[in-house]
């Protein structure tokens, strides 16, 4: 199986970007499915259902989230009327929706789960390892089992990563919105990386206009984030080839930058 997972989509420019080019993507590299993390799709924060709807349109088959799951409030209303969205897996509280799910093609069955870290974070969130675990023990094995470990740490990345080789397919880390340098399988099986990287606006400082983050941090000013709107937009992915035994054989980074406006 050949497969694309998205890093998290920021604002109206990571979806304009994805609409552009996640069909020449599918034709170029003859994908049989694609995931994406969609936390960010609507106005860097949260997922509105036209937006959810927008990027199914776009092509995505299955999309996770991340911190930000319940930015937009009406996320509450249609969750548990999606097939193909996946808020984290280790709320501390009851919430509408699913943590993992499955997704057949062609006559394969794909896990998409996802999960947030615990440093540096600041939701309360129940052990990212013992929800795994569960997961893993209590529901039906699939073909692939492919993991978005929503987190900031990298250490808590490579633990996860590793306390896992074997028994996952894939676990690759979002959040930071910066494409790491290590994609690579962990004990010849799980194919990990730090972080996917960003598919939103590329002159500013994780999707956010430069100027709000340099005063914050500067100055200690007290700033509303905007989203940087030059135009200038980065599409970061990963793609996977899985052998019948559900093992990476190929794999690599995308990172694609277009001027989207
Ligand atoms: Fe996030």
């Amino acid at each position: 199986m050949k497969w694309l997972f998205i890093g998290d989509i920021v604002g109206s420019f990571g979806r304009i970007m994805v609409a552009k080019h996640l069909p020449k993507l599918k034709e170029s590299l003859g994908l049989d499915f694609v995931i994406a993390n969609a936390e960010n799709a609507s106005h860097g924060k949260g997922l509105m259902r036209k937006h959810y709807e927008e990027l199914l349109a776009s092509g995505i088959d299955v999309m996770t989230l991340g911190n930000h799951y319940n930015a937009k409030g009406e996320i509450r209303d249609y969750l548990d009327q999606t097939v193909s969205l996946v808020r984290p897996l280790n709320l501390k509280h009851s919430y509408p929706g699913v943590g993992t799910l499955v997704l057949k093609v062609q006559n394969q069955t794909i896990r998409v789960t996802n999960i947030l870290g615990q440093a540096f974070m600041n939701e309360e969130v129940q052990n990212p390892f013992d929800a795994l675990q569960n997961v893993i023990e209590k529901e039906p094995p699939t073909n692939l089992h492919i993991v978005d470990f929503h987190a900031e740490a990298t250490g808590e990345k490579y633990a996860m990563g590793y306390a896992f080789s074997g028994k996952i397919t894939a676990l690759f880390g979002t959040h930071t919105h910066v494409q790491t340098n290590d994609l690579r399988l962990l004990d010849q099986t799980t194919l990990f990386i730090s972080d996917v990287g960003m598919t939103g606006p590329y002159n500013g400082i994780l999707g956010v206009k430069k100027e709000n983050i340099i005063q914050r941090l500067w100055k200690q000013e007290k700033t509303v984030y905007e989203l940087a709107e030059d135009g200038e937009t980065v599409l970061s992915a990963i793609f996977v080839e899985t052998n019948q035994q559900g093992l990476p054989v190929t794999f690599k980074t995308i990172l694609l930058t277009d001027k989207v406006k």
